[in-house]
């Protein structure tokens, strides 16, 4: 068994050195032949590492919540602008992607649990693949966030989820950085009650870790102390009225030199809401801290996830 597992393993690094050019090759041999190598692997060894509680928490979520994690007491509705505008009940899927990861999704298709197709007109072959959304962040994402983008040294940090929904972020923050404080506020009573849970069964620091039970534009204090703001895409939760009130309300309250993350441009979301004109001045893009890790991730899938500064 082990034999087949290294032929397998030399295959397929033949397989992808076959797609390089001669220097590429030679960069690859001596990063091997120096034994480099090594100390890569056992960074991707933490991560894989990291990623277990998270995922625990995930398998431990998953009963406390219907299926498409949505909340009975919650009103969830399509985005009238922005990029996710085209979604509507029929041609748009739910799936969270902290709960169910890519892998989780294609064992739910074989079973036959969830459809990737819809069909544009009953009874023809006519059909069109599904926009797959989800409300949380994926665990990949969350050490993307953690290990790739922000600095690697949170110490005294306060870090707040705007919207933190089923805690994904928090917990991201929890395990993955050494952030001093982490906050979620989070508008839905259900959701924060289910955060509450996994907190107090995880037996998180509670003097490190707190979900506050509130709309997002009655935490002035919070706001105002807070290093690192996290803000995944409100558009299903929010008109464009409220969605504009959170952006001015976080504009006048956040501090000059903290870090904003977001998971679509900035540029995008002012201009679908029409007030780019006003926030041009108010951050600036910045380059990841952690850059030397990012080859333990698949860059491309998270090169739509920002980091910004306040100016
Ligand atoms: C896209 S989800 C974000 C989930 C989480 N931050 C993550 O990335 O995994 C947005 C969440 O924001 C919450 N929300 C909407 N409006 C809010 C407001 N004004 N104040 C606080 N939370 C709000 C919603 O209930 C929802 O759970």
């Amino acid at each position: 068994m082990a034999e087949v597992n290294v032929i397998n393993t030399k295959s397929q690094i033949l397989e992808i050195l076959s797609e390089l050019n001669v220097d590429d090759v030679q960069t690859i041999e001596k990063w091997i032949c120096s034994g480099s190598y090594k100390e890569d692997l056992q960074k991707l060894k933490t991560l894989q590492d990291l990623e277990k509680p998270l995922k625990k928490i995930g398998t431990t979520l998953k009963p406390m919540v219907p299926f498409k994690a949505e909340m009975p007491t919650e009103t969830i509705i399509p985005p009238e602008v922005g990029d996710q505008a085209d979604c509507n009940e029929v041609n748009t899927l739910h799936i969270d992607e902290f709960l169910y990861d890519v892998k989780d999704v294609e064992k739910l298709i074989k079973k036959g649990k969830i459809k990737k197709y819809y069909c544009k007109d009953c009874g023809s072959r006519n059909s069109e693949e599904l926009i797959v959304t989800s409300h949380s962040m994926s665990r990949k994402a969350l050490q993307y966030i953690f290990k790739v983008l922000l600095p690697a040294d949170l110490k005294g940090k306060q870090l707040l989820d705007v919207g933190s929904r089923l805690g994904a972020v928090l917990y991201g923050a929890y395990y993955c950085s050494n952030a001093a404080k982490i906050i979620g506020v989070e508008i839905n009573k259900e959701l924060c009650d289910i955060q509450d849970k996994i907190i107090k069964q995880f037996s998180m620091d509670k003097n490190r870790i707190l979900v506050e039970h509130s709309d997002v534009t009655n935490v002035e204090n919070l706001i105002k102390t807070t290093d690192i703001l996290v803000v995944n895409v409100l558009d299903f939760f929010v008109d464009i009225q409220k969605h504009i009130e959170i952006w001015r309300f976080l504009r006048k309250h956040l501090k000059k030199g903290a870090h904003l993350v977001a998971n679509r441009s900035m540029v995008d979301t002012f201009n679908c809401l029409d007030i780019f004109e006003e926030f041009i001045d108010w951050l600036t893009i910045c380059k990841p801290y952690q850059i030397d890790n990012e080859m333990l991730f698949d860059v491309e899938e998270y090169s739509e996830i920002y980091l910004y500064t306040i100016m």
